[in-house]
């Protein structure tokens, strides 16, 4: 064969090898086409042995041809196993995508207890008249819980504050008021006192729509000189508007408590029908919300501001009331069966 020849054929085939090249789909098919391309006894190789048979002139020639496809296909594999590795990379990566988009699981939201939110809105209008906040113990002693509050031994006044005795002398407290006197006690001789006391007290009654053996009270206590009952009437009268709007009045009937002198039952205009009088005033147009009244003398000399110098006003007021009409709730067990019925309207209403 002439070298002209060789080199038609040569090329004939590379082309061939060339587009075999592309064909190959994975590392198997192109390992076979390298074998029979590149390899010892390739096509290729072929070539050279018929170097052999021109004339010496022309074989270096010829042996250039050869060794440039030998090159050529060579660079052109790596490039291809380059190319299917990629592609079998890209295939094992689409197989093990992780699908971020996947919903995550919702986390309910939670929402502040009805009561909570009260006893929250109520410390928040206090805060800005200026009182602090206090807490006192739930197990209490008789002498705070009673006696300090001019409630001696024996006085008819205890047993419409039954409760649950733990000794003749601790008992689990039957209203905040006994924390007027820890106040006072831990504030003296300090003026103004002006604090407002939330937390659970206990009675021993028996559970009902408007009953609990448990339930919450806040406390409010002002000593100064000079505090009068229009400053109790006033502040009491802020509050009311604040929780429940512009158009409240407060009205003070005359009642009695031990450790006030003179006390009172402090009412709010009817909720539900504005005063007009309807249900749920007993068509009186007025709602009992809290006792109230001027500090008696005696609480203040006991809790030691002299009550030749100093006067004060405290007032009392039962929080799951103040939340049952604020959010239309007829029972007082509601507030205490955590049934998400109920609660879950409070994450949506505010
Ligand atoms: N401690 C009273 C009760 O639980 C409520 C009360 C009335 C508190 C008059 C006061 C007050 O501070 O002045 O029935």
């Amino acid at each position: 064969m002439r070298a002209d020849e060789i080199r038609t054929e040569l090329e004939a085939w590379a082309e061939v090898a060339v587009r075999r090249l592309g064909e190959t789909s994975d590392a198997k098919s192109l390992e076979a086409w390298r074998v029979e391309h590149l390899g010892k006894r390739s096509g290729l190789s072929q070539f050279m042995r018929q170097l052999s048979a021109l004339p010496a002139d022309e074989r270096p020639l010829v042996g250039a041809w050869v060794n440039r496809w030998r090159d050529e296909l060579q660079a052109r594999y790596e490039a291809r196993r380059a190319e299917l590795a990629a592609a079998e990379r890209q295939v094992q990566l689409e197989r093990e995508t992780i699908d971020i988009t996947l919903p995550g699981r919702p986390y309910r939201r939670g929402a502040m207890h009805p009561l909570s939110k009260v006893i929250a809105e109520i410390e928040e209008v206090f805060l800005g008249m200026g009182f602090e906040i206090a807490e006192g113990p739930e197990v209490e002693t008789e002498h705070y819980n009673f006696e300090m509050l001019n409630i001696p031994k024996d006085h008819p006044a205890r047993d419409m504050q039954d409760t649950f005795y733990i000794t003749e002398d601790l008992l689990l407290r039957t209203h905040t008021s006994p924390m007027q006197v820890r106040t006072m006690e831990r504030m003296r001789p300090r003026t103004p006192v002006k604090v407002i006391v939330p937390g659970r007290v206990y009675r021993r009654d028996e559970d009902d729509a408007t009953h609990s053996h448990a339930f919450t009270q806040m406390e409010g206590l002002v000593v100064d000189e000079g505090i009068r009952m229009s400053d109790l009437k006033g502040t009491l009268e802020a509050f009311a508007k604040a929780v429940f709007g512009p158009n409240q009045r407060v009205r003070l009937r005359p009642s009695f408590f031990p450790f006030t002198e003179p006390s009172a039952e402090v009412d709010l205009v009817c909720i539900h029908c504005g005063g007009n009088g309807c249900r749920v005033c007993k068509e009186t147009g007025w709602i009992e919300i809290l006792g109230a009244g001027m500090v008696h003398p005696r609480v203040l000399d006991g809790a030691g501001y002299d009550s030749r110098r100093y006067s004060g006003f405290a007032f009392g007021l039962g929080v799951e009331r103040i939340a049952m009409l604020k959010y239309g709730i007829d029972d007082i067990r509601q507030l205490y069966l955590n049934d998400l019925r109920l609660l879950r309207q409070f994450a949506r209403v505010q």
